[in-house]
């Protein structure tokens, strides 16, 4: 791995059981794709209920934990990590704001969702959860980390 890698920021991204039963994933990932951020890894899963409340953890004294957990594990999801500069906060901003009443039309919950419980997507809020999410859902070696070409990513 060299250094360009090394420093390049990457963010975990999963689109929800809601949105992957839309039929949703390529409307989305085509979002991030266009965006010119670069797919590192991704794959479908049906979190355990135990996974679930590992990956919403900081949310355990919300009165909506349990039922976001439930809804989690409640079928695939498509877990992703995708790399580019700012690609944490911009992630956020392409995704919109928690609750889709509220998200600006042109994101992806402001364009494709209507409540909160049923957000379609979650993306990383900053450099510690991208790291902990990241490695909570993937294994080392299954984050793409080719580095050929990769002086020439083209934004
Ligand atoms: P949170 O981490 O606050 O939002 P975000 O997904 O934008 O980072 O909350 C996690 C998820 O919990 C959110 O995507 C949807 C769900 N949720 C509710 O169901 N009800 C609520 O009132 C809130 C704040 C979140």
């Amino acid at each position: 791995q060299d250094a360009h890698a090394a420093e390049m920021e990457r963010t975990f991204i999963a689109i929800k059981p809601d949105g992957v039963q839309r039929g949703l994933i390529s409307e989305i990932v085509a979002r991030f794709e266009r965006k010119g951020f670069k797919l590192v890894a991704i794959k479908l899963v049906v979190p355990s209920k135990d996974f679930a409340q590992k990956h919403y953890h900081d949310l355990k004294e919300r009165p909506f934990f349990n039922g976001l957990c439930d809804f989690l594990s409640s079928g695939p999801v498509l877990a992703m990590v995708w790399e580019g500069e700012g690609v944490i906060k911009y992630g956020r901003k392409l995704i919109g704001a928690t609750d889709p009443q509220k998200s600006e039309p042109g994101t992806i919950r402001g364009d494709l969702a209507v409540v909160v419980g049923r957000n379609i997507i979650h993306g990383s809020d900053g450099p510690e959860t991208a790291k902990d999410e990241i490695k909570l859902w993937f294994k080392p070696e299954e984050l793409n980390t080719c580095t050929i070409n990769s002086e020439k990513w083209v934004y």
